[in-house]
């Protein structure tokens, strides 16, 4: 079963608490969260205050997605919060397999993000001790771009890797996935899909476009 984490990032902050009820009753298995800090990407969005507040309006596990130099700095911060997932950019610190052993001694899931540009073999070493593998599809910072489509054989070269060394971390893919698309990204590997756009956006509520990502990607509906 793949799980879909609406990113909040396209959604109506001024109705924060409504928007991430409905991606809840439309079948999201979890928020995704997406924290810039205007160094690591170009903008700013927000810090552990809004997860916290996030935190109160759901019961869904938050996927916080830290796009913030030197995360080394700020990740307590975040599980304090609530964050349930802490994701951090292999490309932001020297030391990555500290961080994660530092997030599972606060009892939280770690995962492990590249930007499109960085090799597979950064994180090779670390594939035992993240929960999770994040492949950006996108340059990080805006939502609404497009997937790149070497993506897709970096996500099978990844989950290649991943058996051949025995382990069966989550794969997450963040970026440009619609309807169009989230097939492909599920035979390649993923099974966590960040949907930003496609779940927020002007045509159709959340529960509508998480029913169509879901049917698209060939998986029933949740009970
Ligand atoms: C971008 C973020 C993504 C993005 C997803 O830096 O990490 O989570 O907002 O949005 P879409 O699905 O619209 O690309
Ligand atoms: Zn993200």
């Amino acid at each position: 079963m793949i799980k879909l984490a609406p990113s909040i990032l396209t959604a109506d902050f001024g109705n924060l608490e409504a928007q991430i009820r409905a991606a809840e009753a439309g079948g999201a298995d979890y928020i995704h969260l997406d924290v810039m800090d205007g160094r690591f990407v170009p903008p700013i969005t927000f810090g552990p205050l809004v997860v916290e507040a996030v935190r109160r309006a759901t019961s869904l596990p938050l996927d916080v997605h830290l796009m913030i130099i030197e995360p080394e700095r700020h990740f307590e911060a975040f599980a304090e919060a609530g964050a349930d997932i802490i994701n951090l950019h292999v490309e932001a610190t020297s030391h990555i397999d500290r961080l994660l052993r530092s997030i599972h001694a606060m009892h939280k899931r770690a995962g492990v993000c590249l930007n499109p540009g960085t090799p597979l073999s950064a994180i090779e070493e670390v594939a035992e001790v993240a929960d999770q593998i994040m492949l950006m599809a996108i340059n990080p910072g805006w939502g609404g771009q497009k997937f790149l489509p070497a993506m897709l054989p970096k996500l099978r070269r990844l989950k290649q890797m991943l058996d051949a060394r025995g382990v069966a971390p989550d794969i997450e893919v963040d970026g440009g996935v619609k309807a169009g698309n989230i097939a492909a990204c599920v035979g390649a590997g993923a099974n966590v899909l960040v949907c930003g756009s496609s779940v927020y956006n002007r045509e159709a509520a959340p529960r509508e476009n998480l029913h169509d990502l879901r049917a698209a990607a060939g998986q029933p509906a949740p009970a």
